[in-house]
């Protein structure tokens, strides 16, 4: 079997076409872009579709039948670069890192017209989460409750922009568990459900997680505060704020989550966060840029160049350390949860006197929380576009 095929971003930028190999875009300063458009006469499979849609106008486009003829349509003077696969055929220099810098670098600023198709992704994936909700409520298993996420966001596996993590209990607190389990749990046995899902719209991604409890209970308020938690960082987004200050605002929240509900004794908020045991219910970044990839580019470049900005100490997994400007896009996760392995490092650590280990290990079964927005940097402020698709999908 051949993996499945998917765009190259650097293609996806140009072209809402998502599931056509052997296709190019040549682009000469000043020259209407040229498309390279491959289209087989195949009775094995589906032969792409002839081009139609709001772009084809924008494009000087050659339909070619072979993979080979591509070539024929290739500039042939002047100075080239070509940005692709190695196996592909080109001309030029491939994929230069001078020119490929500057390309992530700008990934950074979103158009409108890119904005928007993170704002119906949004929307799409707030419709498929409800479903999942519902899928969840009414008992269904794992398994049940992706295929029905599948079905509202009107989306094979496939086009998905990352594969849906849906666990439920111990299960939450895998950060990318992708397994969907085919049993049903008892109801006595069901406690937390996590959901991080989201959807592709002409290549542009939605990113997003929910935590919900089985039962009006101590998790379900947990899952409340931590929820106006997230938002307080959301709020905080603007221009000139330095990401890492938003990532570290996350362990402050989480850190103070964990002293309100007396997982923590004889230390406070801060002292929580200065010897790092936020880290271990929250050792992941609190977001990245998003785009024509889940975890966009450019997440640590100080310039064109490719030149960057360090982590801050001690948070290895953050992905995003620029400054917060207008038109970027980014997500908002924060996360708190029970993670065996991490916890069994911190018994055996100085910190572990710290802990009120009868109440941690009575929250293990439900896995953990983690509550996901996609934010748009706007001039003064910001726009949630995930707030807002879950408010339009009631
Ligand atoms: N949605 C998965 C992640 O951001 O890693
Ligand atoms: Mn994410």
């Amino acid at each position: 079997m051949a993996y499945p095929f998917k765009a190259n971003p650097h293609f996806k930028a140009w072209v809402p076409v998502l599931d056509n190999p052997n296709c190019y875009v040549i682009y000469t300063p000043g020259q209407k872009p040229r498309l390279i458009y491959f289209q087989p006469v195949d009775y094995w499979y589906k032969p792409a579709e002839t081009p139609s849609g709001y772009w084809v106008d924008q494009f000087d486009i050659r339909i070619i039948a072979v993979p080979e003829d591509a070539t024929k349509h290739f500039p042939t003077n002047g100075r080239i670069a070509f940005i692709g696969e190695t196996e592909a055929q080109h001309p030029g220099d491939l994929n230069p890192a001078p020119l490929l810098n500057r390309l992530h670098f700008d990934r950074a600023w979103k158009t409108e017209y890119e904005i928007e198709c993170m704002r119906r992704a949004n929307r799409t994936g707030a419709r498929g989460h409800r479903a999942a909700e519902r899928a969840f409520r009414a008992g269904g298993s794992e398994y049940e409750i992706h295929l029905e996420y599948l079905r509202a966001a009107n989306s094979t596996e496939e086009e998905l922009p990352y594969a849906n993590i849906i666990g439920m209990n111990e299960n939450a607190a895998v950060l990318h568990y992708i397994q969907h389990e085919r049993n049903k749990l008892d109801d006595s046995r069901r406690f937390s459900f996590l959901i991080d899902a989201g959807a592709n719209v002409n290549g542009y991604a939605s990113d997003i997680t929910r935590t919900y409890s089985n039962r009006d209970d101590e998790f379900g308020q947990m899952i409340e505060a931590f929820d106006r938690g997230q938002q307080e960082i959301c709020a905080s987004v603007k221009p000139k704020v330095n990401y890492p200050e938003l990532h570290m605002q996350g362990h402050r929240m989480v850190a103070r989550i964990l002293e309100q509900f007396q997982f923590m004794r004889d230390i406070d908020a801060d002292g929580i966060v200065e010897k790092r045991i936020s880290s271990t219910f929250f050792p992941h970044g609190v977001g990245h840029y998003i785009g024509l990839q889940v975890h966009d580019v450019g997440g640590f470049m100080a310039d064109p160049k490719g030149n960057t900005i360090q982590k801050p100490d001690g948070h290895p997994y953050l992905r995003l350390t620029r400054t917060v400007e207008p038109s970027m896009v980014f997500t908002i996760e924060p996360g708190l949860y029970f993670i065996e392995p991490l916890l069994a490092d911190l018994k055996k650590s100085e910190n572990a006197k710290y802990v009120n280990w009868p109440k941690v290990d009575a929250f293990r079964k439900y896995g953990g929380i983690r509550i996901e927005d996609d934010v748009v940097v706007t001039a003064n402020g910001s726009e949630n576009l995930t707030r807002a698709a879950f408010a339009a999908e009631r």
